[in-house]
This record gives structure tokens, sequence and C-alpha cells, in this order.
């Protein structure tokens, strides 16, 4: 490892100077190349969210008491959203670093408000296609995960929610919508048998919450998510997503104090002074609060009925686009502003789909169960969503003559993950090869190299080289893929 602090402090300039050639290889955001990870607008906003954040660059939120322009921050924010959300003021909230503490939140509320009601072994129930935040929250707070499946339209199976619920059930998930297909649960239904149970009903509309009340503003009739739906009881709503606020900046947002008071973590005599903590943070970021207040004051609800026309035209586009090619299909009817698609011919790798799109300059993401690709689509898109579909045309069209690029790439790493059979096997070889790369010794991670995924490798000088028996497995499935292709 040769990085070391310098020696003496280097000149500004010359830092930010350097700082730029950090973001070379960064994916392309600016010009709508990225269907995932980011939600930008256009330079002089991003100046404007600059300036906001930085103005509290340094207030810290850990004490309620201390920054009060931060409090306050929080409180208007909160309550812009709760409105938007149709819950009255009885209402209480925070907000947090992100999608994943509001649903982590959401899980160590549920199950300590259980815990008073007797409940030793909780217990929740989560569609399918619940985002990865509900298993961390599961796993890390000690609440067992029942999944449920999902009916052929992509929503949660509610007959299979109803099924699972047990004493030990803590609380129900919907998603609104949910990452993977972009469909809205059926929180109506839903919310019946939760109400019918006595179980909250938390509602992830961490993608979601910006955008869906501002589609149905622009004219498009939506199912009820929200807390009209009477069993909802707290709903998670990222402003850092289609809110177009910096990163840092989710909320979390209770009916009732009665379930938000067990998200609060208080210690009364500790020596360092009376402690009380909303969220899972100690020191919060008051630029993320300030942006975040700031996105929601220069957009307006004009600006962000606006955001959501543009993108609605961008994914009807999209929709049609895909629909053009008979090689592909949407993944169910999806009502918002995600998307995924696969193949439906048997000469067509999605896959190699993907990776054809991303040597085109794509930044697109990969789903499975069923093999597909995704599309989280925002306004700025809609410049370039007939460049895309035409490329998506070109690389379907390539892939059909290449049948061989399925068993390569990063198509092969993923085609491999997705279906071999012994699932716990693939998750320790990711677990394996994903802790590794954060070795000091380790290379990037590189997906088109399916074999290292087969070894676990980080490529790093003190390597284990020992394989176990999940290695060897996997390892024999990736030689025999790539034999395929000989
Ligand atoms: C439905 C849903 N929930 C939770 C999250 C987690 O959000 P974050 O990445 O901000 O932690 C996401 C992120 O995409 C999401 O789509």
């Amino acid at each position: 490892m040769n990085s070391k602090i310098p020696e003496k402090g280097r000149p500004y300039d010359e830092i930010l100077e350097e700082l730029e050639t950090f973001a070379a290889d960064d994916p392309d955001y600016k010009n709508a190349r990225t269907w995932s990870l980011v939600y930008y607008l256009d330079d002089e906003y991003t100046q404007f969210l600059e300036k906001a954040y930085t103005k509290f660059f340094s207030a810290n939120g850990l004490n309620p008491t201390a920054f009060r322009s931060l409090k306050r921050f929080e409180k208007e924010v909160i309550g812009f959203t709760a409105a938007l959300f149709h819950v009255d003021e009885e209402a209480c909230g925070v907000m947090t670093a992100g999608g994943t503490e509001s649903c982590m939140l959401a899980v160590k509320t549920y199950r300590d408000w259980a815990r008073e009601k007797g409940i030793k072994k909780p217990e929740m129930i989560v569609p399918e296609t619940a985002h990865v935040a509900w298993g961390k929250g599961a796993e890390y707070f000690g609440v067992k995960i029942r999944r449920a499946k999902l009916s052929d339209d992509y929503r949660v199976d509610v007959n299979a929610v109803e099924k699972l619920i047990n004493k030990n059930t803590v609380m129900i998930l919907a998603g609104a919508p949910e990452y993977p297909h972009g469909m809205i649960d059926p929180v109506e239904e839903l919310s019946d048998i939760a109400l019918r149970h006595k179980i909250p009903l938390h509602v992830d509309a961490c993608v979601g919450g910006y955008i869906l009340p501002f589609i149905e503003a622009g004219g498009t009739k939506l199912p009820l998510w929200d807390f009209r739906v009477p069993g909802v009881t707290s709903i998670s709503a990222d402003i850092h997503k289609y809110g177009f606020a910096a990163k840092g900046a989710s909320c979390i947002i209770y009916r009732s104090i009665e379930h938000f008071k067990h998200q609060v973590y208080v210690e009364h005599d500790w020596p360092g002074g009376v402690f009380a903590s909303p969220a899972l943070l100690g020191t919060r970021p008051g630029g993320a609060y300030a942006a975040a207040w700031a996105a929601i004051q220069a957009n307006g609800m004009e600006g962000y009925t606006n955001l959501a026309v543009r993108t609605m035209n961008a994914v009807n586009r999209m929709k049609e686009g895909i629909k053009s090619i008979s090689e592909l299909e949407l993944i169910g009817n999806p009502p918002a502003s995600l998307i995924s698609y696969r193949s439906v011919d048997p000469d067509v790798n999605i896959f190699a789909v993907g990776d054809v799109m991303q040597s085109k300059g794509w930044h697109v993401d990969r789903l499975q169960r069923p093999d597909a690709l995704h599309a989280m689509v925002t306004a700025p898109h809609e410049n370039v969503v007939d460049e895309y579909i035409n490329d998506l045309k070109n690389s379907v069209a390539h892939v059909k003559k290449h049948p061989e690029l399925a068993q390569q790439g990063e198509a092969a790493t993923y085609g491999m993950i997705a279906h071999i059979p012994l699932k716990g096997m693939v998750r320790k070889s990711v677990l394996d090869m994903f802790s590794n790369s954060y070795k000091l010794s380790a290379k990037e991670i590189d997906l088109s190299d399916s074999a290292a995924l087969s070894s676990g490798a980080d490529g790093g000088e003190g390597d284990d080289k020992k394989q176990g028996l999940a290695d060897k497995i996997i390892a024999w499935y990736v030689k025999k893929s790539s034999a395929k292709q000989k």
C-alpha cells in the first residue's frame, strides 16, 4: 500500500484540480446516461443546492436544541411531506440520511413497539420485491423476515401476506413503488388486513414519495398508497431521490406518536450528559437538511408537477420503444417512473444486451428472477429516450447475432449469480469477494471476471488460497459455462 497522508498540507487549488481527475471514470450522469443512483437536473440547479448545503456545512443536528436552524428545517420538511401524504398534525417524524436509514428505523420501531406487547420473536412480512434495506434492517435488529410471493401482475399477493401473519408479526410492508419492477403494491387491501389483525403497515415510498403525488397532480390516476389509506401507520420517503435534493436526505413519518416513540433512543445517566436521539445517526449533517429544504422551496408544487409530467412523458416513450422491439417485454404494467424489461427470445440474453448497452455508454442495472434490465426514469431522460431505444434495438440485434456474448463479460457473472441453483453458495462467494475488496491490498471489483467470484478473489497479497466446497462448486460452474462458449 503506498497511500499516505502528505507530510505537509497541499495548496487548495492543487487539491481541487486533483479531485477532478478522480471523477474521470464516473458514470456520465450529467448527460442522462445513468438510469439509477443519480437525480440530476442541470448545473445551475446543482450550484444552487451546493450553496444551500455549504451555508450549513458545519452545522450539526445531533443536539436539536443547539442548531435551531436545523430543527426548523427538519420540522418544515417533515411538515411539507406529511401534507403531501395527507396526514394530520398528530403525525410526527424525522429526517434521516437516506432511504436505508428510514427503512431500518421502521424495523426497530415496530420491533420495540411489539416487545411491549410481549412479542419476543418478532417477524415482519415484506413483498419479495422489498428493497434490500429491509433485509438489512431485519438482520441488524433481529427480526425474522417473511417474504410474501408476488401475484402475476408483480404486486405482492395479498392472500400470501395474510397467510404469513402469526402472533409474532410486528409489521407488514408495502412498496410505493417497489424498486425492481416499479409496481405499487395493493396498499388498500393490505390496509384491510393490517387493520383486521391490528398490525402496523409501513409504506416504503423512498423512491416514490417525491414523485407519486406529483404524477397524480399532473392528472394521472394512481391507486391510493399514502395516509389516505387508514391502515397505513408510517411512510418513508427520500428527498434525495425525486425531490432532487443533495444526497443525505430522507424522512420517515408516523401517523401517531404511539409508534414513533419506540424509534427514539434515550440514555439518562451517561456521564456525557442526558442523551436523546430520534434516529440512527449521532452527528446529523446540517448541509443535507438545508439543501433538502431549499430543493423543496425551489421546485414548489408546480415545479415538481412539471418534472413528474416530463418524467411520465419519457416513461411512456420508453415503454412504447421497448414494446416495439419484439424480442423484449416490459415486466408488469408499472404505473410510475421505474420500469424493467426482459427478453422473450431464447436467442437474446438480456444480460448480454446490458453489456452492449454499457459499451455504448449507458449505465443500466440488472435484475434477477426474472433476468431483466432496469430503468429509473427522470425528467432529463426525455432528451435521450430516442437514442436509448435506438441503441437498445441495435444491442438486441447484435446479441442475437452473437449468442456467445451471454458467456462473456458481466453477462456471464450475472447469469451465473442468477441461475446457479445453490443460493447459499453464491451468497458466500459474493460475501468473500465483496469483503475482500475492502482489503487495502485489493484490486477493484471487476464484474466481468466471473472467475473472481469463484475464488472470492481479491487479487491481494495476503489472499487466502484455501477454497471451501462452495467456492469449488462455483468454480466448476464457471468452467462449465465458459466451456459452453468454445
Ligand atoms: C424502495 C426503496 N427503498 C429504500 C431504498 C434505499 O434508499 P437509499 O439508497 O437512499 O438508502 C431505495 C433505493 O433505491 C428504494 O428504491
